[in-house]
């Protein structure tokens, strides 16, 4: 049979363009993927403890076979490795491994390995190339586009980092099969978003497709993957560093924040399960302002819980703080201006805008109600 064919989102960056590319196959076929961007036949990868299991072989089987040399470093998985002394970690063991400017760095993992490992490049010797290989959806579709790149600090989430973009992603679709059904869903919150921010027809598309998609339809996932890159992609060309429409992509993720602060960033919520309940959040602040129509936020979640995902405050297990506190933890994120909050609210699906004067007890009626209705 004819191998699929790769599609391909062109990030046209100034300087940095680089490519997605979307296809099944592509970690094990990663020698004519990544060739055209290796300017020495030499990787170090940087990947974590479970998808090593899962994927590492196949990547360096498929170097082996372009004598292209490597070395790994593993670290543990989870959120915990996104902090300074694995940072640290990761860069002296670059350098132990003279990893120079004109070596390339594979970051292979979900966000974490991602961000980590996108800030190493960033750092090391003031810039080397760094690949990126994501093996999650949310990864696919988000973390690993865009160039953003961060640890965590005990202050927040990602409060230090840098932009670095990378020299090319390879998003293998086949390594989706091998995630659990929860941390799938949670990446398709991430792909619900850009319907939700800007593009109804997509969202349309989605309420149709997205079931045959969780349900392991490759066309479908390879369609959803690549509109939500060709959009990330948009976004970010026009406003790199978020002075102002990048910030869309944050839809949902104020409430989402507070509500992972609230959970202790615990398995009680996932981060695209937390995006998923803040876009309804988003939305019904949203019709509560008078900005959407009225029906727009159950349009919204019905369609997640057609998909079998988290969609209101009722559905994270354990207690919840009351509304004012999570207000409170929403004043901590860090796109708070001049103590000022900023919403991502909506007109409609797929119309968001971002608005510096929601009044903020607008914001407590909606989580009042939230909590309320658990
Ligand atoms: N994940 C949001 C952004 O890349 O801007």
């Amino acid at each position: 049979m004819e191998p699929a064919p790769v599609e391909s989102v062109h990030v046209p960056l100034p300087g940095r363009a680089y490519d997605i590319l979307i296809a099944r196959d592509l970690i094990a076929d990663a020698a004519t993927h990544l060739t055209p961007v290796l300017k020495r036949k030499r990787v170090a990868i940087v990947t974590d403890e479970t998808v090593s299991a899962l994927h590492l072989a196949t990547l360096t089987g498929a170097l082996d076979t372009a004598s292209v040399s490597h070395v790994a470093l593993t670290l543990p998985a989870g959120e915990a490795t996104k902090s300074w002394p694995y940072l640290s970690q990761t860069v002296e063991w670059l350098l132990e491994h003279k990893i120079e400017r004109n070596d390339s760095v594979i970051a292979l993992g979900g966000g974490v390995i991602g961000d980590l490992v996108g800030f190493a490049c960033a750092i090391l010797r003031r810039g080397v190339a760094c690949i990126q290989i994501p093996t999650s959806l949310l990864a696919q579709v988000d973390s690993s586009v865009g160039g953003k790149t961060a640890i965590n600090s005990p202050h927040g989430k990602n409060l230090i980092g840098a932009f670095h973009q990378p020299a090319r992603v390879l998003a293998d679709l086949s390594v989706l099969d091998t995630l659990t059904r929860r941390d799938f869903l949670a990446g398709y919150g991430e792909v619900a978003k850009y319907g939700l921010l800007g593009d109804a027809d997509f969202f349309d598309w989605l309420e149709a497709n997205a079931p045959a998609m969780a349900a392991g339809d490759t066309d479908a996932r390879a369609h959803a993957v690549r509109r939500s890159c060709e959009m990330k992609a948009e976004i970010v060309t026009r406003d790199e560093t978020e002075q102002g429409d990048r910030a869309l992509l944050n839809l949902g993720h104020t409430f989402c924040h507070a509500l992972e602060a609230a959970t202790g960033y615990s398995d009680r919520l996932l981060h695209g399960e937390g995006v998923a309940i803040g876009c309804v959040l988003a939305f019904d602040l949203s019709a509560r302002l008078g900005l959407c129509p009225q029906e727009a936020p159950s349009r919204v979640a019905a369609h997640l819980a057609q998909m079998g995902m988290r969609a209101t405050l009722a559905d994270i297990p354990g207690d919840l703080p009351d509304a004012d506190a999570l207000v409170a933890l929403m004043a901590q994120d860090k796109k708070v201006v001049d103590g000022q909050m900023r919403y991502i609210l909506a007109r409609d699906i797929g119309d968001a805008f971002v608005a510096d004067d929601v009044p903020a007890e607008t914001v407590k009626a909606a989580l009042t109600d939230a909590l309320a209705a658990r």
